[in-house]
């Protein structure tokens, strides 16, 4: 390779490695699987060792310094108080054995002890606890500053909110606790199975499902998911040592605290011992609740890991191996393009039946036109296909070898397989899309995901229902639900007239529904239930909302005004209703005689604080954060995250941050627990 070819396929690389890790920390949704990043990645890393100056030459910054940053817009930044950094990692064994050998010259012994964990793929968090009370959960972020996800955090049941004291665990006065945040499998496709239910998309896997869960604006709806966690690791301790000598006593004394730690660990002396170990936690590992994807393995002696050090990442005293995907080959049979509620066209490999991982896998996912191209896939290839953590299988190559010459590249439809019209690609999109908003899939899963029982919940009007009424050509739009006529629904076949009379009847009653209900059903992008709810609320009527503005949700401090609600939604949100199309759905909604109901109102509206929005802020005294919320609410009050000129108080306890000040600035009356205990009790 000539400089100038390092120098390109460098820039190359560093663009698309960064491109995914965006994909993965900050959107959860990857678009390779674990060991093709990390192929891309050690690619990028012995590139750049190798040719020193023309990775200069390539620019200043590249990935391979800097570990993945997770933080979203709508939460508040938190410094860690030790650095969160990432591991090393390797498929190989002779690299984990070069592992133990560069630790060994480094400490002058050949006999360390270590101790060999699951990697757990979740995502990393780290959780404050004060003098044994829980303060802050904090997601890795940069590393070095990551998102406050204390609210949602709170919803899982595995969190205690104090920690156990007990004579042999002293608590220390401050410890940060680190871990990882995952969703079971069972959860996963419980969630999955309700998707279906609305028509809509799967999600891909459980470990992207709980990264998106944890960054929810809304903790209400973090609440219907269920997230677990467990715990592996320290940050920074109060006082030094209150955290023991050794990681094989971490997970005792964690354990003596009431909090969850790693199914299985094993001890190991010297590097052979350890080999041992990873291959026994390989056999047993799917028997765990989460998905493993390696082993982790540490230094057990804290004081040797404290020689050992860090390099700028990752420490020198961990290293993870990761188990190779498990891959099969096949042929690859067509390429299927299926069509999305939004019109997004996804294409599907449609493969020779193989058994992959304890599964028949028949069809796997091929991302988009762009990753086709870039591995060069053709109908007839035999494909490799890989399930590494992700529970939908993926291409991930072709067996060049067995190309049969007939073979050609894959022609990606210039128009839409459903429809016909000609496809548009949105600019810095991948994806190809339908422009056509009459598309009959579209249509059907627009129609579907509206009359779902998640959303305005037509007895009756299941998907097989729908589909019969869009292929007549009866349903067009949503608003067609309401227009539908008798004797037609009854030419439907014979002894149809009790169901047909059944579905008009709940057709007509759902006019009344809730208005979240129809908001949810319009499949507004980034509205879910629970933001449907609070547009209810705050708007009123579906014309109210398709008329709001952006000023209504972002105050002229950039604020959000809507908890919940943040700059995201407010544009899906304004852009949806910019587009005629939607608009005259309402009208055509309303003219259809749809009343929804008016939004029940959460809290009966007659407690001692109804009315009232709080903000809060700091620790309390006595009360944990959640129970102040629980009995705010309980009392008829709001209880919102972000201050702004409509927050009419701001309960702050020791250790306020910026919305304290902000309160001030706003001239917000700021009160303390025992102010806020006593307007519970209606003093
Ligand atoms: S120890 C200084 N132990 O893997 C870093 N990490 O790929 C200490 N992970 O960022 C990390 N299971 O989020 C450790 N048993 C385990 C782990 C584990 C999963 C995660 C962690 C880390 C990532 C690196």
């Amino acid at each position: 390779m000539t400089p100038s070819e390092a120098k390109q396929r460098i820039a190359s690389l560093r663009a698309e490695v960064t491109r995914n890790d965006e994909l993965y920390y900050r959107r959860a949704r990857p678009e390779l699987n674990d060991p093709e990043y990390d192929r891309l990645k050690r690619e990028l890393a012995e590139l750049e060792a190798r040719y020193p100056d023309a990775a200069a030459a390539a620019g200043p910054s590249s990935p391979t310094a800097r570990v993945g940053d997770d933080r979203a817009e709508g939460f508040v930044a938190v410094r860690h108080r030790l650095p969160m950094q990432s591991l090393d990692n390797t498929y190989s064994e002779a690299e984990l054995r070069e592992f133990h050998a560069r630790l060994a010259r480094l400490l002058g012994r050949e006999d360390l002890a270590y101790v060999v964990e699951p990697k757990i793929d979740g995502l990393a968090v780290s959780l404050t606890y004060e003098k044994g009370r829980f303060v802050r959960a904090v997601t890795r972020g940069n590393g070095v500053d990551g998102d406050d996800v204390t609210a949602n955090a709170l919803t899982i049941r595995a969190l205690p909110r104090e920690l156990k004291r007990s004579a042999r665990a002293p608590l220390p006065d401050l410890i940060e606790i680190r871990g990882e945040i995952f969703m079971t499998l069972a959860e996963f496709e419980r969630i999955n199975a309700t998707r279906d239910d609305s028509g809509e998309e799967r999600y891909a896997n459980p470990r992207n499902l709980a990264a998106g869960t944890i960054k929810l604006l809304d903790p209400r709806e973090v609440a219907e998911r269920r997230l677990e966690l467990v715990l592996y690791g320290f940050g920074a301790c109060e006082p030094p040592g209150a955290g023991g000598e050794t990681q094989s006593g971490y997970h005792a004394l964690v354990r003596a605290w009431g909090l969850p730690t790693v199914e299985k660990f094993w001890k190991a002396r010297g590097i052979d011992e350890v080999w041992a170990a990873v291959g026994e936690l390989d056999r047993v590992r799917r028997s765990f609740a989460y998905a493993t994807d390696g082993a982790v393995v540490k230094l057990d002696s804290l004081a040797l890991q404290r020689e050992a050090g860090s390099t700028s990442k990752a420490p020198r005293w961990a290293m993870a191996y990761k188990f190779a995907a498990e891959r099969a080959e096949t042929k690859l049979l067509a390429i299927s393009v299926q069509v999305g509620r939004t019109g997004v066209l996804t294409p599907v490999a449609e493969l020779e039946p193989v058994l992959l991982a304890g599964s028949t896998v028949s069809r796997a996912t091929l991302h988009n036109k762009d990753e086709i191209a870039r591995k060069d896939i053709r109908v007839g290839d035999f494909v490799f296909v890989e399930k590494a953590g992700e529970v939908i299988p993926a291409v991930v190559g072709v067996n060049v070898a067995r190309r049969a010459p007939e073979c050609v590249a894959f022609k990606f439809p210039t128009r839409c397989p459903s429809c016909g019209s000609a496809v548009v690609q949105a600019e810095g999109e991948v994806a190809l899309r339908c422009p056509n908003y009459d598309c009959p899939v579209q249509v059907r899963r627009r129609v579907r995901h509206f009359a779902s029982k998640a959303c305005v919940d037509i007895d009756g009007l299941g998907e097989a229902m729908v589909d019969v009424l869009v292929e007549k050509g009866w349903v067009r739009s949503i608003a067609d639900i309401y227009r539908q006529r008798r004797e037609n629904l009854l030419s439907l076949g014979k002894s149809v007239e009790k169901s047909t009379d059944n579905l008009l009847a709940a057709i007509e009653a759902s006019k009344r529904a809730e208005l979240w209900r129809f908001i949810h059903g319009l499949g507004i992008p980034h509205v879910g239930a629970a933001a449907a709810r609070d547009l209810a609320s705050r708007f009123g009527s579906l014309d109210e909302l398709s008329q709001s503005r952006h000023q209504d949700y972002i105050g002229a401090d950039g604020q959000s005004l809507i908890a919940g609600i943040g700059e995201t939604m407010a544009s899906a949100i304004i852009g949806h209703f910019n587009q005629p199309i939607n608009r005259t759905l309402v009208r055509d909604l309303d003219e259809a005689g749809v009343r929804p109901a008016a939004p029940a109102a959460r809290s009966a509206g007659t407690g001692p604080l109804s009315g009232k929005t709080f903000v809060l802020t700091g620790t309390l005294p006595t009360l944990a954060r959640e129970e102040a919320s629980t009995r705010i609410e309980a009392a008829g009050g709001k209880v919102s995250s972000g201050v702004s000129k409509k927050t009419s108080f701001v309960l702050a306890g020791a250790d306020a941050g910026s919305k304290l000040e902000k309160a001030k600035s706003l001239g917000i009356a700021v009160i303390g627990e025992d102010e806020l205990l006593a307007m519970l009790a209606g003093r």
